[in-house]
């Protein structure tokens, strides 16, 4: 088992990384957890294979359990469904001793932590990621939120878990197309801070060595997103260096109407346009695009997207909730391994996009 403890003033806790970990959750639980009452959040894709296996190990430490089973992707993320979970929650009697666990990737973890956030002002929240994505980024952090029509995430808070229990196990069962979105924000991680990792993705061969490996892919991205978070909690410096990718990714998801490329495939696009141009200006490392290029293309992640305009782009970033004021942090590369804050006015962002 490998953990991790992610130390804030105010809210330290444990990231545990081990396969098989889904079926001991209720032993894990009880070292953290001396209420009775636990509810349980997930979809309908990931209760099929873990649901039951969650909720026994529960019982059988003696816990009391309540399952909400939501309709699997993105329009999950909604105030609607929100509100549809308040009544269970207070039907079930639950109160701010008691724990409610999110199981499922980024839209359970963030729908799920909101809702801990806001009941009865505040229940104690544990994130069981089951997607790469929630792994490694999602679930760690804080970040919780729903999305509204005009865009994601845009109402939410802060809010750490108690705990968060990763099994790489969990990922065998994940559709590849979902495999391949986690993948992309691994390539960033690499991208922005380990540029070990990055060589040793290179090096992979295929989707079965990549996931002999995952364990200790996901163990690095971790300890990437605890440090960053650890030195900047509430997003104001390093943390926006997560958002490497993310300004032409969002952009591409919003214009394609959450329809089009997942959010790895629109992050890979992102990172590699980006870099393309940062490096025709002289800020990033001649070749550092080509070596992206390469990875996404191993891994089949693209790295660019038909049917899409720049001024809708650039009009769709004006809308984005990091875009403050008239100007703009864009995350760049120096080099692979290392990503800096560039800042430009409004006008200049169309040179990166
Ligand atoms: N996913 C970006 C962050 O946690 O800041």
């Amino acid at each position: 088992m490998k953990k991790i403890e992610v130390k804030l003033p105010n809210n330290s806790y444990e990231l545990l990384i081990s396969k098989g970990l889904i079926n001991n959750i209720g032993y894990e639980v009880e070292k953290v957890y001396k209420g009775d009452k636990v509810a349980i959040v997930t979809d309908e894709n990931v209760d099929r294979f873990y649901g039951e296996v969650v909720e026994k190990s529960l019982r059988s430490q003696g816990f009391n359990t309540l399952k909400m089973v939501l309709k699997p992707g993105e329009k999950t993320k909604s105030m609607e469904q929100l509100l549809e979970l308040y009544d269970p929650l207070l039907d079930f009697g639950i109160n701010r001793g008691n724990l409610i666990i999110a199981l499922g990737g980024g839209v359970i973890g963030d729908l799920t932590g909101f809702c801990a956030s806001t009941m009865l002002r505040g229940i104690p929240y544990i994130q069981i990621p089951t997607s790469l994505l929630a792994q490694i980024d999602s679930s760690i952090g804080g970040k919780v939120a729903i999305d509204l029509p005009r865009g994601k995430n845009l109402v939410g808070s802060f809010y750490h878990p108690k705990a968060v229990y990763i099994d790489p196990e969990v990922l065998g069962t994940l559709e590849k197309r979902f495999l391949n979105d986690g993948l992309g924000e691994v390539i960033k991680y690499a991208l922005i801070k380990d540029r070990e990792l990055f060589d040793e993705l290179k090096k992979v061969q295929g989707y079965e060595e990549l996931l002999e490996k995952i364990e200790d892919i996901i163990y690095r991205c971790c300890c990437i997103k605890k440090h960053v978070v650890e030195a900047d909690e509430r997003d104001t410096g390093e943390r926006m260096i997560l958002n490497f990718g993310h300004t032409i990714g969002h952009g591409i998801e919003k214009l394609q109407n959450y329809e089009g490329l997942s959010h790895g495939e629109a992050v890979s696009v992102g990172m590699y346009c980006i870099t393309l141009n940062s490096e025709n200006k002289g800020l990033t490392a001649a070749g550092t695009a080509k070596e992206i290029k390469l990875l996404l293309n191993k891994f089949q992640l693209p790295y660019e997207v038909q049917g899409i305009k720049k001024e809708d782009l650039l009009e769709a970033l004006a809308m984005d909730k990091k875009n403050i004021g008239k100007g703009m942090n864009l995350i760049l590369l120096r080099d692979i391994g290392e990503a800096f804050i560039h800042k430009v006015s409004g006008k200049d962002i169309e040179k990166f996009i």
